[in-house]
């Protein structure tokens, strides 16, 4: 074996040692990372010092921001007390007790279990998991395909990338898998027919939807996916009457909604969930980021009483539910997520997201007028700017140009990490960001919009 640490910096070392993910390979041997060595509030700081708002609150999840030393003290005092124990076999332990009650008690519908996984992935796979062993249990086996939208993101794992609705995900993994059903992407700016107005766009998706399951048989159709707000696709905010109309179609078939609550869950659209913003009846939510403030791998995955009675009967027919993570409700994840629960509840932080809220949404439109952005969208503390190439009529940049990326390498020059999915660039802060802080941000984003659009026009 090699000596370890030399005198080779952390980015030599990296390219020879680490493999990552959502990366060019070919390119990072080149260019090598961004290493970051420690965070304060709603910055990160490299290893050379500088400092980044985090405009993505890392990966949607470090809603308290970095430093908050009562997440330290959750951790360290849970690690000394019992630093590991599982919920296998009759076995427990209180942080999972503790957290489990919190989320029935906060869940936006009745919710009557909650199963603890770790990670949004694991979440939405035991989601999928579920509603098949629900199906055995109710005798109707063959209810087990799913829907889910272009442009979703549900995870990576094998099952929930097919859940996925994103090319990136698929391409060269052998995917998607065929019991997954592709619904259309709720974007009307993009997918709006010309004249067609919001309300007849939702009809439509709506209509589609219902055509979709009729033609599949309503029989074998188990559930319909939907983040409340789309995320990684983009910052999909649906119009106002499209969950209305979609659930229409999803009960007069018995089709169940998932709510994917991995983004948008703990306040980040305004309300504790997605699912009270847009007014949804989910059989099971899942959660995960937000609940821990992403200091430590949990999710957990909330089920409804229509979820867990058959779920329990199946599981005592078989003599166990065959199912369950090693580090499922892990008690130093699950002790720190019940101390993040805390402090959103003591600070307030619905209050907060509330004031400071108009200030991105606002920051962010006042964008719109700019030559290169089509569309503004957002709320709460989530927002997107398209970037286009012909406004009049939301021509995109040829993707070769790596426009969206280019914006994201200047922001990073300025002192702003942000993450473009194609052209849309997308915002979600840490929740405690303060007004002054958004307004730092934003005109951090400015400069970098200002050096792209000089380019372009050089171009
Ligand atoms: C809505 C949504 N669901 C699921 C996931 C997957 O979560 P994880 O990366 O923890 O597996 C993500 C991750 O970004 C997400 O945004």
């Amino acid at each position: 074996m090699s000596p370890l640490p030399s005198n080779r910096t952390p980015s030599e070392r990296d390219r020879d040692a680490v493999l990552h993910p959502y990366t060019n390979l070919v390119r990072h041997q080149e260019i090598g990372p961004l290493v970051i060595s420690r965070g304060e509030g709603v910055r990160v700081f490299d290893d050379s010092g500088k400092d980044y708002i985090e405009g993505l609150a890392g990966l949607w999840c470090t809603s308290l921001g970095w430093g908050e030393e009562r997440l330290v003290t959750a951790a360290a005092e849970q690690m000394r007390r019992l630093p590991f124990y599982h919920l296998f076999g009759h076995k427990s332990h209180d942080p999972a007790i503790d957290l489990c009650e919190r989320l029935l008690a906060l869940a936006p519908v009745p919710m009557s279990r909650v199963f603890l996984t770790g990670s949004g992935s694991e979440a939405n796979d035991t989601a999928l998991k579920l509603l098949r062993y629900r199906a055995h249990a109710l005798g109707q086996p063959e209810k087990r395909k799913v829907i889910a939208r272009d442009r979703a993101y549900h995870g990576v794992t094998l099952a929930t990338a097919a859940l996925t609705g994103l090319a990136v995900n698929h391409r060269s993994f052998d995917l998607p898998d065929p019991a997954v059903l592709r619904a259309a992407c709720p974007h009307y700016y993009r997918n709006g027919l010309p004249g067609e107005s919001e309300a007849e766009f939702s009809t439509r998706l709506a209509a589609e939807l219902e055509a979709m399951i009729l033609a599949e048989g309503p029989e074998t159709v188990a559930a319909f996916f939907a983040e409340p707000v789309m995320g990684a696709g983009g910052v999909i905010v649906p119009p106002a009457d499209y969950f209305p109309k979609i659930q229409a179609v999803l009960e007069k078939y018995d089709v169940l909604l998932v709510a994917d609550e991995v983004i948008c869950g703990f306040g980040r659209t305004g309300k504790m969930f997605g699912t009270e913003t847009f007014g949804l009846r989910p059989d099971i939510i899942t959660v995960a980021k937000g609940l821990s403030s992403g200091y430590l791998p949990i999710s957990a995955v909330m089920l409804s009483e229509r979820m867990v009675a058959p779920i329990v009967a199946e599981a005592g027919r078989i003599g166990t539910l065959g199912h369950g993570y090693t580090y499922g409700g892990h008690p130093v994840s699950a002790a720190v997520a019940v101390e993040t629960l805390k402090i959103y509840a003591e600070r307030d932080i619905l209050s907060h997201i509330n004031r400071v809220a108009p200030g991105l949404q606002e920051g962010l439109r006042s964008f719109a007028n700019h030559p290169l952005v089509g569309e503004v969208r957002g709320l709460g503390l989530i927002g997107a700017i398209e970037l286009v190439a012909d406004k009049a009529t939301k021509v995109g940049f040829d993707p070769a140009r790596g426009i969206g990326a280019a914006v994201v390498a200047r922001a990073q020059q300025h002192g702003l990490i942000l993450r473009a999915m194609g052209d849309a660039i997308a915002f979600a802060p840490p929740l405690i960001i303060t007004e002054e802080e958004i307004g730092e941000m934003l005109s951090r984003f400015a400069r970098a919009l200002a050096d792209v659009t000089a380019e372009v026009i050089k171009a």
